[in-house]
């Protein structure tokens, strides 16, 4: 299991609690540090066991079964759509320590979206003969929400940064929306409590070993998105209102992404035994830490 050491080793200060280290001129790990950590912590999606994972499943009541299909149906949709999107940021390499990072995120990203695939075929039985049409069917349980921020914002964030690698503007709004909001505030979190919720039951082994790996991956790929925001503010201030507008217009989007159906945003709800409310509070102070280095203050809505 990681441990919180282990955590902070990936470079994310959105797991460092104590503000006292929380400043702008902390110094990140840059990305030829997160290459090599990337190659110390390689994992086969294809290797883990779960057959533990199977009878456990068959075990599950029908009504509990929707739940957890529901939860793990975003993650799914989700790793597919930062795998392909992922590749206006490669074309937006600065020099050759962002550019072999940046390889390994796409990478990454491709292997979250294998393990998912693994899973609901193996485990949850999806028949479909190949991971386009589990796809489709999985994306039956994805949220309007959830299609404004993959297909629309993300989809044109990528097409704009395309259009115009060099465009400084386009990759940091790249950036805020991706490593910010989707990783940062929504998979940490959507992860964070999964993840205990299974340990605690002792429930699904191989899945929380995948997914504990994608979590590490994930916090790695959120010290990229911070260090690259944090240089680039730093050299142009006007960049900050930038960061901000675009966490004002997503963040309310990326809300709606965790509510489970049946619900509205702003609703009190559970979800895996824990309240709209603690799962706020968690996305909104690691989102604070990382942008407390970055040099931005949480926008507030007028
Ligand atoms: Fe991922
Ligand atoms: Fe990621």
């Amino acid at each position: 299991m990681a441990t919180l050491l282990d955590l902070t080793q990936q470079g994310d200060v959105g797991t460092v609690s104590d503000d006292a280290y929380l400043k702008r001129t902390l110094r990140l790990m840059g990305p030829q540090q997160l290459y090599e950590l990337w190659e110390r912590q390689q994992w086969q999606s294809q290797a883990i066991e779960l057959e533990r994972d199977k009878k456990q499943w068959a075990a599950i009541p029908d009504e509990e079964k929707e739940d957890h299909l529901w939860g793990l149906s975003s993650f799914f949709v989700g790793e597919e759509r930062v795998t392909t999107q992922f590749s206006a940021l490669v074309m937006a390499y600065e020099d050759e320590q962002e550019e072999a990072f940046l390889t390994t995120q796409q990478v990454d990203e491709a292997r979250h979206m294998q393990f998912f695939d693994r899973y609901y075929r193996e485990v949850f039985a999806l028949d479909e003969r190949d991971i386009r049409s589990r796809l489709q069917r999985v994306r039956e349980n994805v949220t309007p929400a959830f299609v404004t921020l993959f297909d629309e914002n993300l989809v044109e964030e990528c097409r704009r940064l395309i259009e115009n690698p060099a465009d400084v503007a386009a990759k940091v709004d790249f950036i805020t929306t991706y490593h910010m909001v989707i990783e940062g505030v929504l998979a940490l979190t959507g992860q964070h409590f999964m993840l205990e919720y299974y340990e605690k039951n002792d429930l699904m082994p191989g899945f929380v070993e995948g997914f504990s790996n994608i979590a590490r991956d994930e916090h790695r790929h959120v010290a990229y998105g911070t260090w690259f925001l944090q240089q680039k503010l730093a050299q142009d201030e006007s960049l900050k209102q930038r960061v901000q507008d675009k966490l004002m217009e997503l963040l309310p989007v990326a809300a709606g992404v965790l509510v489970p159906p049946g619900y509205q945003l702003g609703d009190d709800y559970e979800f895996f035994g824990y309240t709209s409310k603690q799962q706020t509070e968690y996305a909104f102070t690691a989102l604070t830490r990382r942008l407390k280095v970055i040099g931005v203050g949480l926008p507030v809505a007028a």
